[in-house]
């Protein structure tokens, strides 16, 4: 797609997902966060204009719809702050927002701005005052590569309770990055926030992957959990990858919830991200991978706890709790794991579950 120039431009199929991704997390984050904490900041860095040629709602009605829809349960200050550099697009936005009956709770701030320079001077006020930032989500999902460093996310990580999710343009990286202007290049480096961008251009092939997992590497630096959806052309190119990254085990495992929601056979390809070389396999044998994958990782461990496993498959691999019951179902069956005599809760263990306290052998 080219970067449409109007104010308004038609939705494209993936923004539905993408949209839908962010909503499941969003309904799951904001009542979790403000449970704890006074306050909670949402940031949407490229907002666009709230909604697309066809009346579908943009992203910043997508998050604010999902907050009010759980207004009841947030019983902090939720702030929203939206930013684009297009003056028509905020402006619209402000249109679109009037209409809102929002929350005495909530504050939002629209501000006409590059995200670069408008989210860097507030973590330069923040970091000027000493002052920690709140649990924070920011999204960052330009058109392309450019307006969104690396360094303002690895500062962002620098304080706790804080994640991104960001739409990371494979394919004009892929496109751009031999390009001979130099400040085109810079550019890409900035946003990988690193000029080994510059290796991964030297040979052609697998190229789009290098580059998925040159992102992935950096981001893992700062961020304990990584996860990735790709986004395919019709054709089957991929476009882009949603990045998610964060350092809180529950909000990965809410935003693997979201993924999954979404593309409960893998049409979107949600992959593995932090074995960057394993793949996930979709559609009937969606726990196929994961049974061997778990068996190879125990068997030589002696015995096991279904708590070890559980906290296994949910921190490191791309999978849920319900894949894993499915994954060991079917290795109990076919004799490749023996589970131990147990009691859960006073009783017995029920056959094809595999509780916490569960003593597992793999073999
Ligand atoms: C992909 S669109 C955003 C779509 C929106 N997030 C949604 O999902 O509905 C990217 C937006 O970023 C804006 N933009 C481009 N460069 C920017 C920058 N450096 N800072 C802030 N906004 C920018 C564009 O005007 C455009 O509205």
């Amino acid at each position: 797609m080219t970067t449409p120039k109007e104010t308004l431009w038609p939705m494209e199929p993936h923004t539905k997902a993408k949209h839908d991704i962010l909503r499941r997390y969003l309904q799951a984050w904001f009542p979790i966060l403000s449970r704890y904490n006074g306050r909670i900041v949402y940031i949407d860095g490229f907002s666009g204009p709230g909604s697309y040629s066809g009346g579908e709602p943009g992203s910043p009605i997508v998050a604010l719809d999902a907050a009010i829809e759980h207004r009841r349960a947030l019983k902090s200050e939720v702030v929203f702050w939206f930013m684009d550099e297009r003056a028509d697009r905020i402006e619209h936005l402000r249109t679109t927002l009037s209409r809102r009956e929002i929350p005495p709770q909530f504050r939002i701030h629209v501000e006409c701005g590059t995200f670069d320079r408008a989210f860097g001077s507030a973590l330069d006020a923040l970091d000027s005052m000493g002052s920690a930032i709140a649990p924070t989500f920011v999204f960052i999902d330009p058109f392309g590569f450019a307006g969104a460093p690396f360094k303002l996310v690895e500062r962002l990580f620098k304080h706790p309770k804080c994640e991104v999710f960001i739409t990371f343009m494979v394919d004009s990286i892929n496109r751009f990055i031999e390009h001979p202007n130099a400040e085109v290049v810079n550019r890409i480096n900035e946003m990988f926030g690193t000029s080994d961008a510059a290796d991964v251009a030297k040979t052609p092939e697998n190229r789009i992957d290098r580059l998925r997992m040159l992102y992935q590497r950096e981001l893992r630096k700062r961020a304990q959990f990584v996860r990735y959806f790709e986004m395919r052309t019709r054709d089957d190119r991929i476009q882009y990858y949603l990045f998610f990254a964060t350092k809180n085990e529950l909000g990965h495992l809410k935003m693997k919830e979201a993924m999954w929601r979404v593309d409960p056979d893998g049409a979107f390809r949600f992959s593995d991200a932090t074995d960057p070389a394993q793949l996930v396999l979709f559609g009937s044998n969606v726990c196929a991978g994961l049974g061997a994958d778990i068996r190879t990782r125990f068997r030589d461990a002696g015995e096991t706890s279904g708590a070890i496993v559980r906290r296994y498959v949910e921190n490191e691999t791309a999978y849920l709790k319900k894949h894993m019951t499915e994954a060991l179902k079917e290795e109990e069956k076919a004799g490749r794991l023996r589970v131990e005599a147990t009691k859960h809760g006073g009783q017995a263990r029920r056959k094809g579950t595999f509780p916490d306290d569960a003593r597992l052998v793999f073999l």
